[in-house]
């Protein structure tokens, strides 16, 4: 069973077919919201909305240890992560599907191991390559399926928030290298690595991040998003389905 943890405007997955939901406790405290078990393309799918099923925890609030272990408790193997992103790169346009490589972690005060206190040791996880390239290689797949061309590769800056950057501050991740900017990704990857979980991130970029667009636009253009969300489900669907 793989699980899928759905971002910003997905606190539901509309091609999940239900079967019921869990409340999960752990020692880490309590997930977003309950678990959702269903069948996706005849699979069995786990998931669980970020930011909780009324988007009630803003980016810095989310119990991301909560949130991992109890979806890998429950028998996960796995977790396809979908987040928004504002795009930096050129051809990181809005409405554009992205399958980061790598990761920049800007983020702070987050609670984001799993080894610390008295009874657990530390554990410096090994992170050269934050994401599971299998199941990144399947997403691209599933994308390149659903007849999305382009490159979807990128490297994800994840930021504090819950503001949005700055334009100088855009300007100088993207002199660090990064091509997509977002809130959620981090801690998220890390423990997910530390529960060797296999994590991928599937990010749908949602505006131009600060400075790069015409105008300033943060809210997502409802077409633009209409389709992108077709995709995703799209894609989602190729993923499972083959
Ligand atoms: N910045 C950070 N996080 C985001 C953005 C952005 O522009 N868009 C969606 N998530």
């Amino acid at each position: 069973m793989l699980a899928i943890i759905g971002g910003s405007g997905l606190a539901q997955l509309p091609i999940l077919e239900v079967t019921h939901r869990q409340v999960v406790r752990t020692p880490y405290g309590d997930p977003s919201c309950a678990l959702t078990y269903g069948k996706l393309a005849g699979q069995n799918v786990v998931f669980i909305a970020r930011h909780g099923y009324g988007h009630s925890l803003a980016p810095h609030e989310i119990n991301y240890r909560a949130n991992l272990w109890a979806l890998h408790n429950q028998g996960a193997k796995g977790v396809i992560a979908i987040g928004t992103v504002g795009g930096i790169r050129p051809d990181m346009a809005p409405g554009r599907l992205v399958v980061p490589h790598d990761i920049i972690d800007y983020t702070w005060g987050r609670k984001h191991t799993y080894f610390e206190g008295p009874e657990r040791p530390v554990v410096h996880t090994e992170f050269t390559s934050p994401y599971d390239q299998a199941l990144r290689r399947r997403l691209l797949e599933a994308i390149k399926a659903t007849g999305i061309s382009g490159v979807h590769d990128g490297v994800y800056a994840c930021t504090q928030g819950p503001r949005l950057e700055t334009a100088a501050e855009i300007l100088k991740l993207e002199r660090c290298g990064a091509d997509i900017v977002g809130m959620t990704g981090m801690p998220e990857a890390a423990l997910a690595r530390e529960l060797d979980l296999p994590y991928a991130h599937l990010c749908l970029v949602s505006n131009w991040a600060a400075g790069k667009g015409r105008q300033a636009q943060v809210e997502f253009d409802p077409a633009v998003a209409a389709k992108s969300v077709q995709d995703l489900m799209n894609t989602l669907q190729a993923f499972f389905g083959d």
